[in-house]
């Protein structure tokens, strides 16, 4: 009989259906719960810059507000050149190689979905961005994971050459690194890039932080590495850009190549983006680079202040050369589980964190723990006196 031997609940894909709530949701909830001043989530407290949100009210008011062109505004797509290119001294055509998305979480997703094939082998450097592992497993892929390990999260070669092989089809490489703070020069660059190359890989550069970075450090593209113009997808968000995190606008550069694939899983996944808000990014990529080196020194200062702060406490910090966090080392206090020390400190001093071992699939690293800056002073400096006296020996 029809449906005697149904289930009493269908079946899902199980890398979504079982996944667990993310430790973000999780502390942010807590610090709701404990109205806990909340340093863990990735947002700045500021509200972006005012000439950009007029750009993006005047555009929906006045502009046009039905689909826009799949690849973006050309407008956009033109602006993205001229930034690269004023930067990055890089050379894109924004005809064939710049595509605009709905962030850089579609760029990754819709790449991943486009660039492999189930079996491929996919190399991950962990501490990776949450949404890496379900999305390669998603698309088939097969994870190998090199582990970079704090204080200063060095890519060894040893490492690479144990996670690359014949089977490897991508790389996913984040650079400034989320959570890490670290940022990859050159050499770092170069390493990778012959890997890439001898063993015909595609690498995909999350490159979401680039602006952010500091202490008078330039951004280097990986896609500016020996041999990497024609196999690397570079990803960019103007989220990150302009302090306006909840904007979704990303961007992606490739060669027409590679790019034609991407274009092809887009226009199956979002297909576009708000055409106001691409205006006011157009607006905002053109803006004087008296901005750019403003936003930076700003949260530079936070981060120096928050840093500052944490040291006379008593707290071992770790180097921040990029992105809006700094990590603490809590080996010295005494704790040897980060989830456990994020969930004392959320309860009992108020104060969200992020555990890093969230971003490794295995092998984790359990003594660090992440603080966002992005915060006015005045958030900043009521966590630091939530800390006091938490670095005395327990
Ligand atoms: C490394 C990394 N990639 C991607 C993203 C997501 O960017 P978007 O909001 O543009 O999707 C983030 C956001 O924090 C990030 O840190």
């Amino acid at each position: 009989m029809i449906g005697s031997s149904a289930k009493s609940e269908p079946d899902m894909n199980p890398i979504f259906a079982k996944a667990e709530t993310s430790v973000f949701e999780t502390m942010s909830r807590l610090a709701r719960e404990r109205q806990a001043i909340n340093l863990g989530q990735g947002f700045p407290d500021d509200k972006g810059p005012d000439d950009v949100r007029a750009k993006a009210a005047e555009a929906v008011v006045d502009g046009w507000n039905q689909y826009p062109p799949m690849m973006g505004l050309p407008e956009l797509r033109a602006a993205i050149a001229a930034h690269y290119r004023r930067f990055q001294a890089l050379e894109f055509d924004p005809g064939s190689e710049i595509m605009v998305t709905s962030g850089a979480t579609e760029a990754l997703a819709g790449a991943i979905l486009a660039l492999i094939e189930p079996g491929d082998e996919v190399v991950l450097f962990q501490p990776m961005y949450d949404a890496y592992l379900p999305l390669v497993q998603r698309a088939g892929g097969v994870p190998k994971f090199v582990t970079l390990r704090p204080p200063d999260w060095t890519i060894h070669e040893r490492d690479l050459a144990a996670a690359f092989s014949d089977r490897t089809r991508l790389v996913l490489f984040n650079n400034p690194l989320n959570p890490a703070g670290a940022v990859y020069g050159r050499d770092a660059l170069a390493l990778l890039a012959a890997y890439c190359v001898k063993y015909d890989a595609i690498a995909l550069c999350d490159e979401v932080w680039e602006h952010v970075i500091f202490d008078g450090r330039s951004h280097a593209p990986l896609i500016a590495a020996p041999g990497m113009r024609e196999r690397a997808v570079k990803i960019g968000s103007a989220g990150k850009i302009f302090s306006l995190t909840g904007w979704k606008v990303g961007f992606v550069c490739a060669a027409p190549r590679i790019m034609s694939a991407l274009a092809k899983a887009h226009q199956f996944i979002t297909f576009t983006t708000p055409p106001n808000l691409q205006t006011a990014v157009a607006y905002g990529l053109a803006k004087d680079d008296s901005y750019f080196a403003g936003m930076r020194a700003g949260l530079q200062r936070s981060r120096d202040r928050f840093s500052q702060g944490l040291v006379a406490r008593g707290f071992s910090t770790l180097p921040s050369a990029g992105t809006y966090f700094l990590n603490i080392d809590i080996s010295p206090l005494g704790w040897s589980d980060d989830f456990a020390f994020c969930s004392w400190l959320v309860k009992e001093r108020g104060v969200a964190a992020i555990p890093v071992s969230a971003f490794y699939a295995k092998d984790a690293i359990r003594s660090v723990v992440r603080f966002c800056f992005a915060k006015e002073d005045l958030t900043l400096d009521g966590a630091l006196s939530r800390l006091d006296h938490v670095a005395r020996p327990r």
